[in-house]
């Protein structure tokens, strides 16, 4: 279930609007950020805009930089990202620049569009249907695997940000801010009414770009359920990274974990052998740092970058069975245990047949494994 690094550009006025409602496309980015924004559409595999922006503004969504351009060729790259878009009813001008301009295009749409995509587009496109409805996890999941995006750039409009930022599936946001006002209450907005799954942003950068402000922000609150969020890949990295904190042992495995709640907020972190507890375990020692009554984790999901253990030596509680005390109803991990200290631990498993969502991420098992390479075969 990898999906693509999903970074989502946009550029508002100062009272949040996308556009004006002038037939014209409103320039609201300085000429800089232009050449920012070209820069990042030459670091991506695609890029995705929904079918209201093809309509609206006829963009082509080139990389116009010869040299970035030449530098993608080098690197064994296409010259241009594959262009992406997304529609319900088919209704696509095969004479918009989008098609006729830049790399391979593709449409994502469902059974009903699909015929009047294809009688549109002809051999412009691939067009895909998702079935009855556009499903974004299945996008994103066919982008990734059928066509081999690892980023991907999304460039609006509106409705396609609100329902990647309520699906907790952006990576990351690059919001530019400029310095006009619009005050048309009829144009479109970048945000839509709804709710929002990336709890409180994480603000990564800030940078003034000639009279604009570029703005960079992560979501922070995890996923709910077996579905995994943009987030939930950030939290467990950060958990594959802790481990590298741990004292080093030939007896037992490096592990680092993360407890956060449900909003984004870190309830706490811990790693193996922690503190001068030569015996501790990651999740341990992270559930050990929380007042055990704290309302936030029943909500909350634990990180670990080795699945919890259920049968341990050392202690008289597994990790499994400190997880299910606290009341934690999901945890996502990167490495299913080995057999190299216990035989079929299956700590994923005990949690699931408890009720709680347990979720394997096993694109971070490499880095899981890297603090324990000594320990491996
Ligand atoms: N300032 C900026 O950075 C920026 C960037 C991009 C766009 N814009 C502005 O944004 C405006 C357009 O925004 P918008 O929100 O109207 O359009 P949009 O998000 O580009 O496209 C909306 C369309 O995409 C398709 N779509 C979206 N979600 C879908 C789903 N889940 N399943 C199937 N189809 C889906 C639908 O196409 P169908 O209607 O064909 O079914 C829908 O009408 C324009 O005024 C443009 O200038 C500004
Ligand atoms: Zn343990």
């Amino acid at each position: 279930m990898p999906y693509p690094y999903v970074l989502l550009s946009a550029a508002v006025s100062l009272d949040g609007y996308l556009d004006d409602t002038g037939p014209d496309r409103l320039l609201l980015s300085s000429p800089a950020d232009f050449d920012r924004v070209d820069e990042v559409r030459a670091s991506v595999d695609a890029i995705l805009i929904g079918a209201g922006t093809i309509r609206a503004d006829n963009p082509r969504l080139l990389v116009n930089s010869p040299e970035r351009r030449a530098a993608r060729v080098a690197d064994g790259r296409p010259e241009y990202p594959l262009k992406v878009t997304v529609t319900a009813t088919g209704d696509l001008d095969p004479a918009a620049n989008f098609w006729h301009t830049g790399g391979e295009k593709l449409v994502y749409t469902t059974d009903e569009g699909a015929e009047p995509a294809s009688g549109a587009l002809g051999r412009t496109a691939d067009v895909v249907s998702l079935g009855p409805d556009l499903d974004w996890r299945a996008l994103l999941e066919h982008l990734h695997d059928v066509r081999g995006v690892r980023r991907l750039m999304v460039e609006g409009g509106g409705t396609v940000h609100t329902q990647l930022l309520q699906q907790g599936l952006a990576d990351e946001l690059q919001l530019v801010l400029a310095p006009l006002f619009v005050g048309a209450p009829a144009a479109p907005r970048l945000f839509g009414p709804g709710s929002y799954q990336g709890g409180r942003l994480r603000l990564t950068e800030t940078r003034r770009i000639e009279d604009v402000v570029l703005m960079r922000y992560e979501p922070t609150a995890p996923g709910t359920g077996p579905a995994p969020a943009a987030a939930d890949r950030h939290w467990l990295r950060t958990a594959c990274e802790l481990a590298a904190l741990c004292p080093p042992s030939q007896t037992a495995f490096s592990v680092g974990a993360v407890v956060v709640a449900a909003d984004g907020t870190e309830l706490a972190r811990g790693y193996s052998r922690e503190g001068g507890d030569s015996v501790v375990h990651a999740e341990e020692a992270a559930l050990a740092k929380i007042d055990p009554a704290d309302p936030r984790l029943p909500g909350a999901t634990v990180y670990s970058s080795l699945e919890p253990c259920t049968r341990r030596a050392s202690r008289p509680a597994p990790c499994a069975e400190l997880i299910l005390r606290a009341g934690v109803r999901r945890v996502v991990t990167a490495w299913r245990e080995p057999d190299t200290f216990v035989t079929a631990a299956d700590g994923t498993g005990a949690l699931l047949s408890a009720g709680v969502a347990a979720v394997v991420l096993p694109e971070y098992e490499a880095l899981a494994k890297q603090p324990n390479a000594h320990l491996l075969p």
